[in-house]
């Protein structure tokens, strides 16, 4: 095995290189490694200096997150060991950056007497992504090297910076253009500082930047309060706000010792391993079974959408912001443009809000190539998507069309959210090519697509379109074929317990607040109000009424012209347009509905509420997870998490069911299948994991 740290002389500077495939992670192996070449140079009374660079892509991705839960990070010597034998060297160190430097591979460099980067390299502290604080004096370094209020920016947003904007706010010294070298550049600065005669300046000694904070105390509860809304639930955001502000308002040594306690303490915490599992979620989600990197893909030069209505028109939105061209069809003049104006007033409106610079839009609406004439929209494409209304008949004579027009090796995906995609995809000649891709309204907002792979969907037309799920910014997910898929087969389960609540005795406004506690950013009933009473209506109308027990009383809303946000009514009134307010006319008709269906209203608790509401959904997961629709457990967290803002740091509905104890959620189901019957029998996969002690996360992975 090659050291995962290599040490050469370039003149009389040592050169320590990084080499820990692929991303430079900071293992147990490679910081002793580090810890060796550094211990050379010091030996060698020849090398006056040392750079310490990244080999291969980058400088480093940081920790070795696995290390976390198995507590190798803390085995000597640890980042903050090499990072104080950095910074006390004698003899100056100057990082060299290239691609990424994260986490803790930006904070060996915040230790160095100097920095450089080539243009375009990715500076960062992400650790607040995965509930913990920057755990190797990022948070006292940083401060003292960039100031108080950039130095929040970062590590709070967990947000990576270029390189040129970290020389704007003097995070590095010197930016490397291209045909530059690096490597040169850094041996010179290092050479500069040696020939400066004094000692190598220590980060934990620059004091300056720190003074304004000093003088501005509230600068600190100020950044509180702005992030308050969009951090909502989440500990470690305001634990970082804390950290930074021990920098300014404790000596150094105190500061990292408060750092360090704070992320011992996140580290173990339930956020921090709810999100270290999306973390790795997100990553096992695109490998698929039977998809490997040798899987042939279509290429993604040009893309078709038919129809330009609401989900039409976002999605050829997500093709354009991606930079590939697409056509939209429509099969009249007057939807076409309208399609086409809504999209024109999304993009406006993002440019209004200083979100997109005029010329950005001009570009993506330029991609956009609106059309009557199906065969000139999709004789090129290399993936068709169709978004025309939810009807079987329709469907089955458009796909028919696609293969007739289609080129081979075409992708035709459909948008459909609950029709047979088998059943589409047997009108084809090419079943192999079929595969839906259900996007979520508005779908050039929200994250998840599921992707649906048909009985005969081929290898290549799902890896095609995961990729295109990457390109255009989306957490892609594989589904198999069921009636309304995972997203939304299992949402049925959680709106339709909200509604029985209502009968039994609750009103909107407490399950929204219970929904709203627990930290999705909206109840269901102001959901239904957000999509349309209305739009809820029509689908059942159009789907029929669904098995067993039914709450009507949205049915009664749509009746009385309730349909939500646009009509200033639904379950709540409004009168701003988009925030709730209880409306008494709402709590009569509850009443009544009741009182017609002879139930007596009781108390309902806030823990009743959130059981009815998740654990059923749950289960259903359970049985959509048994029966394959998802691979594994986590696909279907990440279908929640990006689908209906389950709270990150609960992990996902699988990972919190696995963290309450299986048998506990199985036998709260048993209570409430004895007590209403109907379909909320405890799924086989919950009964047998209850009483063997397993998790869903495990089974899945087996
Ligand atoms: N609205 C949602 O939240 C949502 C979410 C996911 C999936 N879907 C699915 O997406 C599809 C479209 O839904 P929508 O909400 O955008 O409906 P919509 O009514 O807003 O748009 C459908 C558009 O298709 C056009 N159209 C009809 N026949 C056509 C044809 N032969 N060729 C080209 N265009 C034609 C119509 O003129 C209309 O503009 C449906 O299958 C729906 O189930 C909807």
């Amino acid at each position: 095995m090659s050291e995962p740290a290599r040490f050469e002389r370039i003149d009389d500077v040592g050169v320590v290189t990084l080499d820990n495939p692929p991303v430079n992670a900071l293992s147990l192996e490679l910081r002793s490694a580090v810890r060796d070449a550094f211990a050379e140079g010091m030996d060698d009374p020849d090398v006056e200096a040392f750079v310490l660079t990244g080999g291969g892509r980058m400088f480093s991705a940081g920790a070795d997150i696995t290390e976390f839960a198995s507590g190798r990070s803390n085995e000597p010597p640890t980042l903050r060991d090499l990072i104080d034998l950095i910074e006390d060297s004698p003899k100056p160190v100057v990082a060299a950056m290239h691609g990424n430097a994260m986490g803790g591979g930006l904070e060996l460099p915040l230790a160095c007497h100097g920095r450089v980067a080539t243009e375009g390299t990715r500076v960062g502290l992400p650790e607040v992504n995965i509930g913990i604080v920057p755990g190797a004096g990022g948070t006292q370094r940083l401060p003292r090297i960039i100031g108080v209020q950039a130095a929040l920016d970062i590590i709070v947003s967990g947000k990576p910076i270029t390189a040129e904007k970290a020389l704007g706010v003097g995070l590095v010294d010197e930016v490397v253009g291209e045909g530059g070298d690096l490597i040169a550049t850094a041996v010179k600065l290092a050479k500069k500082l040696v020939a400066s005669g004094e000692a190598p300046p220590k980060t934990r000694d620059r004091d300056a930047h720190l003074a304004e904070a000093e003088a501005n105390p509230s600068v600190f509860d100020d950044y509180r309060k702005s992030i308050a809304r969009r951090a909502r639930g989440f500990d470690a955001p305001f634990a970082c706000i804390d950290c930074v502000q021990a920098s300014v308002e404790k000596p150094f040594e105190e500061g990292l010792a408060f750092e360090r306690d704070t992320f011992q303490k996140l580290r173990t915490s339930d956020q921090a391993s709810a999100l270290r599992h999306v973390f790795f979620a997100e990553r096992q989600a695109s490998k698929v079974r039977g998809i490997d990197s040798d899987t042939a893909e279509y290429p993604l030069r040009r893309g078709a959408v038919l129809g330009c209505g609401t989900m039409g028109g976002g999605i050829a939105m997500c093709f354009a912001n991606a930079g590939i061209p697409v056509a939209v069809r429509e099969h009249d003049q007057a939807a076409l443009d309208r399609g086409m104006e809504i999209i024109r007033k999304n993009y406006a409106a993002t440019v209004s809000k200083g979100r997109m610079k005029q010329a950005v839009m001009d570009a993506c609406m330029a991609r956009i190539t609106p059309t009557l004439d199906m065969e000139a929209a999709v004789e090129d494409a290399d993936i068709v998507i169709e978004a025309v209304f939810e009807n079987m008949e329709l469907k089955k004579e458009i796909f028919t069309e696609l293969d007739r027009l289609c080129d081979a090796n075409t992708v035709l995906a459909t948008n459909t959210s609950s029709l047979d995609v088998n059943e589409i995809a047997s009108v084809t000649g090419r079943p192999g090519d079929v595969l839906g891709l259900h996007f979520f309204s508005p779908a050039n907002v929200m994250k998840l697509l599921e992707i649906v792979r048909g009985e005969k969907t081929s290898p290549e037309a799902l890896a095609t379109a995961l990729t295109l799920s990457k390109r255009i910014g989306k957490v892609g997910v594989v589904v198999g074929v069921c009636d309304s898929f995972a997203a939304n087969r299992s949402l049925y389960a959680y709106t339709r317990q909200a509604g029985f609540l209502l009968e039994e005795g609750a009103l909107p406004e407490q399950v929204d607040r219970v929904i709203v506690e627990f930290g999705f950013p909206m109840g269901p009933f102001a959901v239904g109000d957000l999509a349309g009473v209305d739009v809820g209506y029509k689908i059942r109308q159009h789907r029929g009424r669904p098995e067993g027990r039914y709450s009507d009383i949205a049915d009664k809303l749509y009746e009385m012209g309730r349909y939500g946000q646009k009509t200033s009514a639904g379950w709540f009134r409004y009168e701003d347009g988009r925030t709730p307010i209880p409306d008494p006319v709402v709590t009569d008709l509850i009443i009544e509905s009741s009182k017609e269906l002879g139930i007596e209203r009781r108390e309902i608790s806030d823990e009743e509420i959130l059981r009815r509401c998740m654990y059923p959904m749950i289960n259903e997961g359970a049985k959509i997870l048994e029966e394959g629709i998802v691979q594994r457990a986590s696909d279907f967290d990440l279908v929640w998490l990006y689908g209906y803002g389950f709270p990150r740091y609960r992990g996902g509905p699988m990972f919190w069911a696995d963290q309450l104890g299986l048998d506990h959620v199985y036998e709260v189901m048993q209570g409430y299948y004895e007590e209403h019957h109907d379909w909320l029998e405890p799924a086989p996969l919950l009964e047998k994991l209850a009483k063997e002690g397993g998790t869903f996360g495990e089974w899945a992975s087996k």
